[in-house]
């Protein structure tokens, strides 16, 4: 004998379950880190610490985020500058595909690292965080090399022959950052 269907009240549980369920296995493939770079331009250090940092985590298999961002709004849509494409191409990196924007407060609450390029960068990110939490979020990139020094990158954009240098420190203050996240994540 056909056993009778369940009253609709108890099937709204299994629908209920399979939502939670949806829910927490699209949480898993959240990417466990969002790490934002913040330079003035957007176009020279920053799209280098993004693809510096992209291609260190490829490397360490983190399934994290990057991003990155400037506090200026000038060259908002553009490609990095040609000479930060050609140094990360040195490298074999590709940079081609990203394109600048502007730095907005919003952003807070997606990142979980804000990498600042320099203490210029610093205070004007930290003037437009609302909580202690954001504040948290914001380090100098080079802390990671040189811890405590306020250390920045400099600003390639009116020197040509800056890049190559910018890309060797970006490199190493990734690396450094990397590793420290693999002695926690082994
Ligand atoms: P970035 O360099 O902050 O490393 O992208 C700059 C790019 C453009 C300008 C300044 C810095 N600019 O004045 O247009």
């Amino acid at each position: 004998m056909p056993s009778p269907a369940l009253p609709w009240t108890l099937e709204i549980p299994c629908w209920i379950l399979d939502i939670f369920k949806d829910i927490w296995l699209l949480d898993q493939s959240i990417p466990r880190m969002k790490i934002l770079m913040v330079c003035l331009g957007n176009i020279c250090r920053s799209p280098l610490a993004e693809g510096i940092m992209k291609q260190k985590i490829r490397e360490a298999a983190f399934d994290w985020e990057v991003d990155s961002a400037g506090t200026g709004h000038w060259h908002a849509g553009q490609q990095p500058d040609r000479r930060s494409i050609v140094t990360a191409g040195q490298h074999g990196i590709d940079l081609t595909d990203q394109r600048a924007r502007q730095f907005q407060a919003t952003v807070f609450d997606r990142f979980d690292k804000i990498f600042v390029l320099d203490t210029q960068i610093l205070r004007d990110v930290l003037r437009l965080a609302q909580t202690d939490q954001h504040r948290a979020k914001v380090e100098l990139i080079l802390d990671h090399t040189d811890p405590g020094k306020n250390r920045n990158v400099p600003d390639p954009y009116y020197d040509d022959t800056g890049f190559e240098e910018v890309f060797q420190m970006l490199d190493h203050a990734c690396e450094a950052f990397v590793s420290k996240e693999r002695q926690y994540n082994p």
